[in-house]
């Protein structure tokens, strides 16, 4: 297995990189990451590129057999590419060209900027496709969905609009633009959202922007990746990902990339609301789900984050090497460390690497040199995945329009999906996270919540996915909106009604004001009360807690069983929780935030009634996770606590506070 550090020659004098690349040896790392952001150092001056140096570095860690991975350093021009072509700058929303001197401030789209990257990664690849040690490349660093309105990104986003609709009337329609007296006579008239005032726009329109966004960003990863392809058809290509604000389609970005890779920060302080958890493990399943293999975390926490906003808490011990080892659980094959050095000077001088600008070995290096052994360790498992049964669904166009229309406050697209993530995690049940439109036939429970806007091919999957013998969940705003984010004129949940059996006949945004449930279902109450004993203990079980939203059922079918009501407010009675047989299958239709003793305990109730095994003791923050390849499954289990646990397996065992085991079957 691969393990690293994200390295970075340029900032140091170079009397110290055969000493740093001797001890990255002799502690085990096996992988670099160089180059992301040394654009002016290999390109000083407009057309003279200067690699001499990075021949150098990637020499010093060949000949110690480290591999290296290359970044495109196309996040960061140099200053004379910004001063002498200021085209190439973003145009932010309010119509100004953005400040430089920070990073990721290129025009994606702009020609000359296209022009620039197409010369330095043909450099950079055609001099470096003969090394061996140089096995791949990053493209670029972080990429979000692209928010530059500079005319040529204007331009783009009305030849986008074209393209999907072919004609002005066609997007008026789809847009509703007859509202406000929004009617285009002609495509030069549309505009992508501009101005102060964001969210009063069109949202329609607005969601078509960030798909756009999007597709301009996947667009110029791809104008990288195959480039990079032509030059060295075996070179892997990746780009390193993260959940930000402007987040570009995840499936869509990494379609033509060899792996997914992920930069991976867990918080060192555990997180005071405990469905957070399990959130890190969520996002490296979300990771896994991406291309259904195994991912790389490009960038690992390696100290104390900081600087542009206060300093966090430092790790703990034992956290880095945990948070690093989990992802290897969850399906990493490879983690690098950001960074091997604290840098000593800019932006970033206090976001901690792994060894201070001292140099000094320190408890994050021994941690650090701790891991790789354990690394060194690990069976051969590269390529090895989980065989899971549970899947959640994400789409970035459901997260989009969430973003773009705040339905109640607290809110969150992504609190639903970790809800259950978390319910399910809790059982020790391996959960996927996929993308909407995925097939599903290797799962028997599908969770799918908030499908706010409407895809026929995704609702012909779940009815299928039912009728064969599944267990799909809803929630919440399944079946409000079409595809072109214009609200359904059927009632809600619309597409859904068959399956469910009833529709919303009323809803009441809650927000951050919780009500009472009464649960009427014997199995899910007597399971909440355990979970409610164990988990909070003094709840009172037969009237448990819901938030954030209340969709009042009105049920359809006499097939219909309802399995929780409201027990305040004027609709003290109505139904809450539903479900439904449909073919082989069953539809749960869960019209409210439940807390989260209520989540885990239905989930247990549904892998009952599935006969599904489960491990019912777990302890509350250990994470059971498996990968196979071929004839081989190891199980692993990670201890996210700061306590000592004991897992009853088939013999006990007993776990530090951040440890990982590997249990071979
Ligand atoms: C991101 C970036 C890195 C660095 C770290 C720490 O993950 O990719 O270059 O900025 O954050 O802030």
């Amino acid at each position: 297995m691969r393990i690293g550090v994200d390295y970075y020659p340029e900032q140091w004098d170079e009397n110290m990189w055969e000493s740093d690349a001797d001890r990255m040896k002799e502690i085990g790392v096996n992988i670099v990451r160089l180059a992301e952001f040394a654009w002016s150092k290999l390109e000083p001056v407009e057309g003279n590129y200067d690699f001499a140096w990075l021949d150098r570095a990637i020499q010093l860690f060949a000949d110690r057999g480290i591999e290296v991975i290359l970044g495109t350093p196309t996040c960061t021009p140099p200053q004379w590419m910004l001063h002498n072509y200021p085209e190439i700058i973003q145009v932010d929303q309010h119509g100004n060209r953005v400040a430089t001197g920070i990073r990721g401030h290129r025009c994606m789209n702009s020609p000359m900027f296209r022009e620039f990257c197409r010369r330095i990664i043909t450099k950079m690849v055609s001099r470096y496709r003969d090394w061996d040690s140089v096995i791949g490349y990053q493209i670029d660093n972080e990429l979000e969905a692209n928010q530059c309105r500079c005319s040529v990104c204007q331009e783009r986003f009305r030849s986008w609009v074209k393209r999907k609709y072919g004609t002005i009337e066609e997007v008026n329609q789809a847009y509703g633009n007859i509202v406000w007296s929004g009617e285009f006579s002609d495509f030069d008239e549309i505009m992508p959202p501009m101005g102060e005032h964001l969210l009063w726009m069109n949202p329609s329109l607005h969601l078509d922007y960030q798909c756009y966004a999007s597709d301009s960003t996947v667009g110029y990863a791809r104008y990288q990746a195959e480039l990079i392809r032509k030059l060295d058809s075996d070179a892997k290509i990746t780009t390193n990902t993260w959940l930000c604000e402007h987040m570009p389609d995840f499936y869509d970005l990494f379609s033509n990339m060899d792996f997914v890779s992920y930069d991976n920060y867990p918080t060192a302080e555990l997180p005071q609301n405990p469905r957070e958890l399990y959130s890190h493990a969520f996002h490296l399943d979300l990771m896994r789900g991406i291309q259904g293999k195994p991912y790389w975390i490009m960038e690992q926490l390696s100290g104390i984050v900081g600087s542009w906003a206060p300093m966090g808490r430092t790790p703990k011990p034992g956290m880095l090497k945990g948070y690093a080892l989990q992802a290897y659980a969850h399906g990493a094959d490879a983690v690098l460390h950001f960074r091997w050095r604290t840098a000593k000077a800019g932006a970033e001088m206090y976001w901690h690497g792994i060894l201070d600008p001292s140099n000094v070995p320190g408890r994050r290096y021994q941690e650090f040199r701790d891991l790789c052994q354990i690394v060194g360790t690990l069976p051969e498992m590269e390529g090895a995945m989980p065989v899971n049964k549970v899947a959640v669904l994400y789409s970035s166009l459901q997260e989009y329009a969430f973003k773009l229309q705040h339905q109640a406050e607290g809110m969150y697209y992504l609190e639903y999906l970790k809800s259950w993530h978390d319910a399910f995690t809790c059982l020790g049940i391996g959960v996927d996270i996929i993308a909407w439109d995925a097939p599903l036939k290797q799962y028997d429970i599908v969770v799918a919540p908030n499908l706010l806007i409407n895809d026929d091919r995704v609702v012909r999957h779940l009815y299928d996915f039912t009728e064969r013998g599944g267990t799909l969940l809803l929630t919440n705003r399944c079946g409000v909106k079409d595809e072109n984010n214009q609200c359904m004129t059927e009632a809600i949940p619309s597409v859904y009604r068959d399956l469910t059996g009833i529709t919303v006949r009323e809803y009441d945004p809650l927000g951050m004001v919780i009500r009472k449930l009464d649960i009427q279902n014997d199995a899910w109450a007597d399971n909440l009360g355990k979970w409610s004993k164990r988990v909070a203990a003094d709840q009172e079980y037969s009237k448990v807690s819901c938030t954030r939203w209340c969709d009042l059922l009105e049920i359809h079918m006499g097939s219909v069983e309802v399995l929780a009501s409201y027990g305040e407010e004027f609709y003290q009675g109505t139904p809450a929780v539903s479900r439904n047989p449909y073919g082989k299958g069953w539809c749960y239709y869960i019209g409210t935030g439940l807390h989260r003793e209520a989540y885990i305990a239905l989930a247990e109730t549904i892998l009952q009634e599935r006969k599904m095994s489960y491990y019912a003791d777990l302890p509350i923050g250990v994470e059971l996770t498996e990968r196979t390849k071929g004839e081989n499954t190891w199980q692993f289990l990670f201890n996210n606590t700061e306590q000592r646990q004991v897992v009853s397996l088939e013999e006990e065992i007993l776990l530090e506070p951040f440890e990982m085991r590997v249990i071979p079957s």
